[in-house]
């Protein structure tokens, strides 16, 4: 592994990428210097949420001007990390490599990342955990359309191809899907678009 990684975690609203972002630097900050940044928070951070679709129910994002931004943020987080090293230069095997997480729904969309990892999740599930939150009608059954089309996938590979990987977190405990998502992370397994198909609740 380079001493310095970007991870982004994408996926529908509702498949668990806070959660997993948040378990994961729990189970890595023994060995990694990891930091976890929210896509949302850097667009409202910097005024780049456009404007708010009523009918669709969603928020239009400035994807040009976040995409500029993040990269900012990530050529920092890289030159303050190699500052650091050069730093230690006679004790380097002390400082621990440095794992940048990048999560929310649009992070397929932006550059920057070393590893794309894509949270899937049987619509049937995200039905109910979407349910649960105060989504009208219109929203819930386009993001599970989304989901049973494997949007986010298919769009994330366009610009990551091989880095892309999907995780199907269906019936699995946020440990396990941690696990699944270090080895990948780690280089010790990859998870390539297709190995997920939700397609049968769409033709339902
Ligand atoms: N593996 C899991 N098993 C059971 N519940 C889970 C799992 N992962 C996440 N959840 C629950 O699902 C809900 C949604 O998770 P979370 O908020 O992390 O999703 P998200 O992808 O970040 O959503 P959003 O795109 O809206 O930010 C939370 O209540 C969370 O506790
Ligand atoms: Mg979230």
């Amino acid at each position: 592994m380079k001493n310095y990684n970007v991870v982004f975690i994408s996926g529908t609203p509702g498949t668990g990428k806070t959660t997993i972002a948040n378990n994961l630097k729990k189970e890595l900050e023994s060995k990694y210097l990891v930091e976890v940044l929210s896509i949302n928070e850097i667009a409202i951070d910097n005024n780049l949420i456009l404007d708010f679709n009523e009918e669709k129910n969603y928020k239009v994002i400035d994807i040009n001007n976040l995409n500029i931004k993040l990269n900012e943020i990530i050529d920092n987080y890289k030159n303050q990390y190699n500052h650091f090293i050069s730093k230690n230069k006679n004790n380097t095997k002390l400082i621990k490599p440095k794992i940048l997480i990048v999560e929310g729904h649009i992070t397929h969309l932006l550059n920057g990342c070393d590893k794309l990892i894509v949270l899937r999740l049987n619509p049937k599930i995200l039905e109910n955990r979407l349910e649960k939150r105060k989504y009208i009608k219109e929203k819930i059954q386009d993001n599970l359309e989304s989901e049973s089309l494997g949007l986010c996938s298919s769009e994330g590979y366009e610009l990551y191809e091989n880095k892309l990987n999907e995780i199907d977190t269906t019936n699995k405990t946020i440990e396990e899907i941690t696990r699944i998502a270090i080895e990948i992370i780690e280089d010790k397994s990859s998870l390539p678009i297709g190995n997920v198909d939700f397609l049968d609740w769409f033709l339902k």
